[in-house]
């Protein structure tokens, strides 16, 4: 069954109710509105691929005027689902004015079964786009054993709706296996959402998931979708899942055990269909601590696990991703391609890689642009900046006074950083005060 979304606007809730019974068993998601006044939310909030809508809503209008009002306002949309008109009366002219502004279809009340089905099957495939030919390559390259055992898995679970929890050390793939999920998914049409929920200021992470109204809070001048409803009918990627405090982890299993949201500020819950992809380079003994993570968050999110192992530990991926990566920024930059000098080879394939494929890659950038002429050497690499002599000790008197070069004191608190927070790199960035980004290029600059 498809996971197109079918919106029915009907004045009458009988006829509503005998629609999404007829249509929810063949064509995936269908809601109903009664009052015409509530659609523009709910286009907003659902992007249905399909609107069922009435001609006529006061008691006594036949005309179908308001119909082609709110006919006009769905097809001028950017994300215009398609709208089959209905109506009790069988009248040509309307039917006609419709397709004219843009109907999909129409049909008259009652309606046959089979037809309307049919149609609603057609207008949701008209606003699918066309399945490409050729099968699409995965962007998880990597002929390791290992790689092409997770390729398998991720061809396997992506088509079901299971919520899968990605693991792995930072820069290995977690977010790349998450777009490889949803880009083989029968939601690969609709959003990709990921969210950082390490970056989520306590604050205001209930409004950034959930949305909020007006009003609901001093800044909160209008009303706004949250995460969630702006994932609606694509895949969440909550990615270091791992940093979520456990104050904020019950909210987010109430969500996903109801699939509503409820935004700041409103009375009801507005229910949600997102597929969940989660990942943390959390280890796994803390994340089945209750201490820090709740095992019934846990057992949401990990339907399906994926591990992604560390580079060193797929050692012949080392050098097809290398050269991928080289041919990549040698295009980039409009350099010629370089051959690898025996040594630099050598030197890529025994770097224990701790910041994985992200810093391979990394490496691979310097090296196209810091490179001689002719090829490509160990040094053009900066694999891992020369450790000095022996760490700074923590001493009482400035560094500066005590000679130290900065590189090295950069060096020491990165390191520090990273220590206390346990590897965790949200946390070492806000410790340090700088972005995750401008973390990752220092770990990277320093080998760390
Ligand atoms: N198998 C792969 N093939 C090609 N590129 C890869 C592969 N794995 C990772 N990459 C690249 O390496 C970089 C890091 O990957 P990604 O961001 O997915 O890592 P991550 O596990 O989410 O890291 P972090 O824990 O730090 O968030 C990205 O640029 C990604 O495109
Ligand atoms: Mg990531």
């Amino acid at each position: 069954m498809s996971t197109d979304t079918v919106l029915i606007l009907d004045d009458d809730p009988d006829v509503g109710t005998a629609a999404r019974l007829l249509l929810q068993r063949r064509v995936g998601d269908v809601r109903v509105l009664q009052r015409p006044a509530e659609l523009a939310a709910a286009l907003d909030a659902l992007s249905p691929s399909v609107l069922l809508l009435d001609m006529n809503f006061a008691p006594g209008q036949t005309g179908g005027e308001q119909g082609l009002a709110l006919l006009r306002q769905a097809v001028a949309r950017a994300d215009a689902p398609a709208v089959v008109a209905m109506t009790a009366y069988a009248e040509v002219d309307l039917a006609v004015q419709a397709l004219k502004l843009g109907a999909f279809d129409f049909v008259t009340k009652p309606w046959n079964n089979a037809r309307l089905v049919a149609i609603v099957q057609a207008a949701a495939a008209s606003r699918r786009p066309a399945v490409p030919a050729t099968p699409r390559a995965s962007a998880l390259l990597g002929e390791s054993a290992p790689m092409r055992q997770l390729r398998r898995l991720v061809a396997n679970v992506a088509p079901t709706e299971a919520n899968v929890l990605v693991l792995g050390e930072m820069g290995v793939g977690k977010e790349l296996v998450a777009q490889e999920l949803h880009a083989q998914s029968m939601r690969a049409a609709k959003t990709f959402l990921p969210v950082d929920l390490g970056a989520l200021p306590e604050t205001t992470f209930e409004s950034e998931l959930f949305g909020h109204r007006r009003g609901s809070f001093t800044d909160a001048r209008a009303d706004r979708a949250g995460r969630f409803q702006t994932a609606h009918g694509g895949t969440l990627f909550l990615d270091e899942v791992g940093n979520l405090p456990l104050a904020h982890q019950g909210k987010l299993l109430t969500v996903l055990e109801r699939r509503e949201v409820t935004p700041l500020g409103a009375d009801r819950g507005e229910p949600v269909d997102v597929r969940i992809v989660s990942a943390t380079n959390l280890d796994e003994r803390r994340l089945f601590d209750p201490a820090c993570f709740r095992a019934d968050l846990l057992y949401r999110l990990n339907t399906i696990v994926l591990r992604v192992p560390p580079l060193r530990e797929r050692r012949a991926d080392i050098l097809p991703l290398a050269h991928h990566y080289l041919a990549h920024y040698a295009a980039q930059y409009g350099r010629h391609a370089r051959p690898l000098s025996a040594a630099a080879v050598q030197a890529l394939q025994d770097d224990d890689w701790h910041g994985n494929v992200r810093a391979l890659r990394h490496a691979c950038e310097r090296a196209v642009i810091l490179g001689g002429q002719s090829r490509l050497d160990v040094a053009d690499f900066r694999l891992g900046a020369a450790p000095t002599a022996s760490p700074p000790a923590a001493t009482a008197g400035s560094p500066a006074a005590s000679g130290h070069r900065l590189e090295d004191v950069e060096r020491e608190a990165v390191a520090e950083a990273m220590r206390a927070a346990q590897g965790n790199v949200s946390e070492a960035a806000r410790r340090l005060g700088v972005s995750r980004a401008a973390l990752y290029r220092r770990l990277d600059k320093h080998g760390l």
